[in-house]
């Protein structure tokens, strides 16, 4: 098949199952004669992968539809420019978003991307009928193939889609669907031919990462679904993998074999994030967690039990309806008995659709302001607490790519921070040990050691 060669721009928003979602549209619009360009100024096709989480994620899609707009003016008359909306805001709005913004042709969902190719087509011949919407989540993993452009040495996978909580703050149910999980086999596939071309990480992804229960693989079946414990120990066996993260968490379907797989798998790395949003019971309830503080806590003390080594990260939400400032102080105690490596916070965002919108007993905003800077003041330290205690410590480093400085390279540690040290390039996708010597809010800086090859 003859093909023109044509420039693609994708911005992605939001969370890591986005940016996923990004490198396999990439993937699939490839064979099309599509090569990725850095900015959208002449692209013949622009992607707005888009995230509806909080009311701000959305709007940005609005202001971005507005600078494109000339952008697709002047590319009128050299082919033309199409633009499509992705993601959630395009599962959320649908057909809204082309009568709000007729800048766009194209409006696809996180379940149907697989069809751009079709959709497409299908704008450049009539404009406003290419929409797709639907749930089709098997059929896209079928149709995605395990063939993957990658670069680097770290790659997200989807093991999940979708979430059945329905936390009353909360769009994913709506936008991603039911839970569903990809077949073993289908997972392991993908990861060998990363493997192949050189990935030595992988981060398994899904809005509710840890209640995967994929078919078993092909010879298996009769064992019933999987758990991700079972999941991480088969992956764990893949020749040039060495390391295995996984996100998101829910509280709620931690089990004791994946809590086990933290013990006897020293490839899954000891960095885990479990979102609680608040450490108020009542308001646990109101936003519907199903479980209370002490659940969480429980289940903290019993990781650490298994791997002392392991360091906690978590989500926070201030100022859902109803928290007072009683209950905000038992967000800031549940903070100080964790004592997290890192922690994302937000103030509660009114997202139109789910039962918080609708609550009475809306919080102020300047009262939300207030407790976001008190809780980011007391998280901001505990972040630079966990780095300091670094110092001293040899830790292995997956480095990735040079550094700012000459002779200098970056890498991760096992808790994600960034390492920098000076180091040959030859070690570039290796692992190393490096002794720290600096840290600060956001970094690690340290002497290099000596080449090692194991996970942790
Ligand atoms: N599935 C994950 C989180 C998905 S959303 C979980 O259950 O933990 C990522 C984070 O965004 C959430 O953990 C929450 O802290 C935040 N978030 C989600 N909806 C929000 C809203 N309406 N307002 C503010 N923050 C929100
Ligand atoms: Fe949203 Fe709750 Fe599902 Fe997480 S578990 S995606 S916060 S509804
Ligand atoms: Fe945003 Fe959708 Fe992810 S709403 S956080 S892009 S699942």
């Amino acid at each position: 098949m003859s093909t023109t060669r044509k420039r693609l721009f994708i911005k992605t928003y939001g969370c890591q199952m986005n940016v996923y979602d990004s490198d396999r549209m990439k993937d699939v619009l490839t064979p099309l004669g599509y090569e990725s360009s850095d900015t959208p100024e002449g692209a013949d096709l622009v992607i707005l992968n888009t995230c509806h989480i909080r009311e701000k994620a959305a709007e940005k899609v609005y202001s971005e539809l507005g600078r494109l707009r000339p952008l697709k003016d002047e590319k009128a008359a050299s082919g033309g420019m199409t633009i499509a909306v992705a993601g959630c805001v395009a599962q959320a709005e649908g057909a809204e978003i082309m009568k709000r913004a007729p800048v766009v042709d194209l409006v696809v969902g996180p379940q149907t991307y697989h069809k751009l190719p079709e959709l497409i087509a299908q704008a450049h011949r009539a404009k406003g009928e290419a929409l797709d919407t639907e749930f089709e989540v098997e059929d896209k993993f079928d149709r995605l193939g395990s063939d993957r452009q990658v670069e680097g040495y770290s790659a997200f996978v989807t093991v999940q889609e979708g979430c059945d909580k329905f936390c009353t703050f909360c769009v994913v149910p709506y936008t991603r669907g039911a839970e569903w999980s990809r077949p073993v086999d289908q997972i392991v596939g993908e990861i060998r031919a990363l493997a192949a071309k050189g990935i030595r990480e992988v981060t398994l992804l899904g809005q509710n990462v840890n209640a995967f229960h994929g078919a078993a693989p092909s010879g298996r079946e009769a064992d019933g679904p999987w758990g991700l414990g079972q999941l991480v120990r088969h992956i764990a066996l893949i020749g040039g993998i060495e390391r295995i993260r996984f996100t998101t968490s829910h509280p709620r379907d931690m089990d004791e074999d994946l809590i086990q797989a933290f013990a006897d798998t020293p490839k899954l790395m000891p960095y885990f994030h479990l979102p609680v949003q608040s450490g108020s019971d009542k308001i646990l309830k109101a936003m519907n967690r199903q479980h209370i503080a002490a659940d969480y806590l429980a289940t903290i003390a019993r990781l650490r039990e298994v791997r002392p080594d392991i360091a906690i990260s978590g989500d926070m939400i201030v100022g859902f309806p109803g928290e007072t400032d009683a209950d905000f102080e038992a967000t800031m105690e549940l903070v100080r008995e964790v004592n997290y490596a890192s922690c994302f916070s937000f103030k509660y965002s009114k997202r139109p659709g789910t039962p918080g919108a609708a609550m009475f007993n809306q919080v102020d905003e300047a009262v939300k302001t207030e407790r976001l800077a008190a809780l980011q003041a007391l998280l901001d330290a505990q972040q630079i607490a966990f780095n300091t205690s670094m110092i001293g410590k040899t830790l292995p480093v997956l480095f990735e790519k040079p550094g700012r400085l000459d002779g200098q390279l970056h890498g991760r540690s096992p808790y994600l921070q960034s390492v920098h040290a000076n180091a040959p390039a030859e070690l570039i996708g290796q692992i190393a040990e490096v002794e720290i010597e600096g840290a600060s809010r956001n970094a690690l800086s340290g002497r290099l050691i000596g080449p090692k090859r194991s996970a942790a």
